[in-house]
């Protein structure tokens, strides 16, 4: 993949940020979304890529903008704005959250971030938007997980490769009603728990870094997420394991899951991916030529949030590109009065 594009991709979650704070603390999600949707589209739309949403907001049949199997880049803006050559085009596979944490956006809590990871074609595993089991550790910890095996044995087996003892570990799950048994197991275990209300592409991103001091993230979150994440862990030479989990199996069969969980089958047999069955990481993303960029818009254990005063505001955003393993954190002012007209009413 070019170089170049990695600081064109740092523009695409910039202005998801930007357009997602405006909407920080107004209470509505969907208005959110829908902003940092059409922020990210329209910067994607005029890069030199043949691109392709493989994981996105949804099917589709369920989302207007950056869906999967969307192609996104020059050659697909609809106002023709640029002369092109094909051969120009760099091809790549995206997958982009552009809120993860959508709620606490809407809330005005911190931890929301806007993420986009790219690979050269057909290097991402096709997930289905559905629930994924998750391990994720940092490099010290790289081939000591194996999620077919108890979540016990895992803690051990890491805290033994960490040199610490378990009650020294700290892990990192998901507050949802789904990991009660989890929690209390882990507590039972007697390590330390950083337990966090959304956001696990964040918080799996601090088992690599090393002013962190989360040793693990365990739990059951979005497979979308589960893929953004495994491009940046494998770039950060973190590990990662997975299983896809039907709706059905995570919050008890009733009714409306159980028709859920039929459309997922059917997704999940369509996109050639087997439930509960064991993914490594590199069966989720399978090269090293990613280049994953995540913008803060609340302040947060990663990244600090979008910062505004009138029309400057600033932002924070971690660049790794996975072939060169380069880490970067940029540090952005934008004078909003000169932004591109095409993202003036989003972000202004
Ligand atoms: P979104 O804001 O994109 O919905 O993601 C927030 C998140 O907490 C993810 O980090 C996580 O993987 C997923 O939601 C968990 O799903 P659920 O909200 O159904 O528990």
């Amino acid at each position: 993949m070019k170089r170049d594009l990695a600081l064109d991709f740092a523009r695409v979650t910039e202005a998801a940020a930007l357009a997602a704070q405006k909407w920080v603390g107004r209470g509505d999600k969907n208005l959110a979304d829908d902003a940092a949707v059409q922020a990210m589209r329209n910067v994607l739309n005029r890069l030199k890529i043949d691109g392709e949403i493989v994981i996105g907001e949804g099917e589709i049949d369920e989302a207007p903008m950056l869906y999967i199997g969307e192609k996104v880049g020059l050659k697909y803006n609809p106002e023709k704005i640029e002369e092109f050559r094909d051969e120009d085009l760099e091809p790549v596979d995206i997958a982009v959250d552009p809120i993860e944490g959508t709620r606490m956006t809407a809330q005005g809590q911190p931890n929301a971030v806007a993420v986009f990871a790219a690979a050269k074609k057909g290097h991402f595993l096709k997930a289905p938007d559905m629930y994924m089991e998750k391990i994720v550790v940092g490099p010290d910890a790289k081939g000591c997980i194996d999620i077919d095996d108890s979540l016990e044995n895992n803690i051990r087996n890491v805290a033994k490769a960490l040199g610490k003892n378990v009650e020294d570990l700290m892990i990192a799950v998901l507050e949802k009603p789904r990991h009660k048994k989890v929690i209390e197991k882990i507590r039972d275990l007697g390590a330390k728990m950083y337990v966090f209300p959304d956001g696990d592409v964040a918080t799996s991103i601090l088992t690599c870094m090393v002013d962190s001091d989360v040793d693990m993230m365990y739990g059951i979150g979005g497979a979308p997420e589960g893929v953004v994440s495994a491009a940046v862990i494998r770039a950060l030479g973190g590990d990662m394991q997975a299983k896809l989990v039907l709706r059905s199996d995570v919050k008890g069969s009733d009714d409306k899951n159980d028709k859920i969980s039929e459309e997922e089958n059917k997704r999940c047999i369509e996109a050639g991916v087997e439930v509960n069955k064991k993914l490594t990481l590199e069966e989720l993303v399978s090269t090293d030529e990613i280049v994953f960029s995540g913008t803060g818009i609340t302040d947060g254990d990663l990244l600090t949030g979008v910062k505004r005063k009138g029309n400057i505001a600033r932002t924070q955003t971690l660049l790794v590109r996975g072939s060169s393993k380069t880490v970067r954190y940029i540090n952005s002012i934008h004078n909003l009065d000169f932004k591109d007209s095409h993202l003036d009413e989003i972000i202004k």
